[in-house]
């Protein structure tokens, strides 16, 4: 069952090695990988890719040394505030997944500011992942449906009361830098996403990737637990 490509998800790694591989500290590689951000999106949207989403930060990164998180959490906040208005340009829609709680105020005003101003427009959605875990993304889902008064739970009970419910499941979860795993992210989402790794790390990464990335998906054969004859 061939299924259209709507919405795909990247963990962004490898900005670390990349750095060290020239001799630079890691922030010089994160600097860099905001520069593979802008060209995998113009690729998505090249693509008619409806919704990507973007593993920023996790939960678990605020364990790196605080001059790392810290220059990460700058940047987030201006690269977010310089591109709001190629965002407009683009038509490109930006949400934030992930907990508020432990975000300065700077990066919250930047992400609200960004999500508001860019509410209406409709050519692709951008998720940014910024402290995000997955357990913690099902946590808060399970508080929000509680406290609407929910008490029986059905099997899509809690898709209403994730995030950004609206989003549809990632049809690909893709991750850069040639590590197997999920690290945390979108564990409720990723019920029957295609998984996908990549040996390029991230900063390496372009439109061309895109490309590389639906050609793969279209060999692709979803079943969804049925048998296809
Ligand atoms: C991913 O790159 C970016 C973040 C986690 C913020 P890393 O910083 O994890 O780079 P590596 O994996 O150490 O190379
Ligand atoms: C996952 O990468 C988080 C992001 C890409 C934002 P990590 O580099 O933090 O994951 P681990 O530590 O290799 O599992
Ligand atoms: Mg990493």
């Amino acid at each position: 069952m061939q299924r259209e490509l709507k919405h795909i998800a990247i963990i962004m790694d490898g900005n670390g090695r990349w750095a060290k591989r020239l001799g630079e500290k890691r922030s010089f590689g994160h600097k860099k990988g905001a520069e593979a951000v802008f060209k995998v999106t113009q690729g998505c949207i090249a693509h008619q890719i409806s919704f990507l989403t973007l593993y920023c930060f996790s939960k678990s990164n605020w364990k790196r040394p605080k001059e790392e998180v810290d220059s990460l959490m700058g940047l987030f906040s201006s690269l977010i505030e310089e591109h709001i208005s190629s965002f407009n340009r683009y038509g490109i829609k930006i949400l934030h997944l992930g907990s508020r709680d432990g975000l300065s105020e700077n990066v919250l005003s930047s992400l609200d500011r960004a999500i508001e101003e860019t509410k209406n427009n409709s050519v692709i959605t951008v998720q940014l992942a910024i402290n995000y875990s997955g357990r913690d993304e099902i946590k808060r889902a399970i508080e929000r449906a509680l406290s609407d008064g929910i008490k029986s739970f059905e099997d899509d009970t809690l898709l209403k009361y994730l995030d950004n419910p609206f989003v549809p499941e990632p049809d690909i979860i893709c991750r850069s830098g040639g590590e197997k795993r999920l690290s945390e992210f979108m564990l409720y989402s990723a019920n029957f996403s295609e998984l996908a790794f990549y040996d390029k790390l991230w900063p390496d990464w372009d439109a061309n990737m895109v490309d590389e990335i639906v050609n793969d998906y279209s060999k692709r054969e979803r079943r969804f637990g049925e048998v296809i004859e």
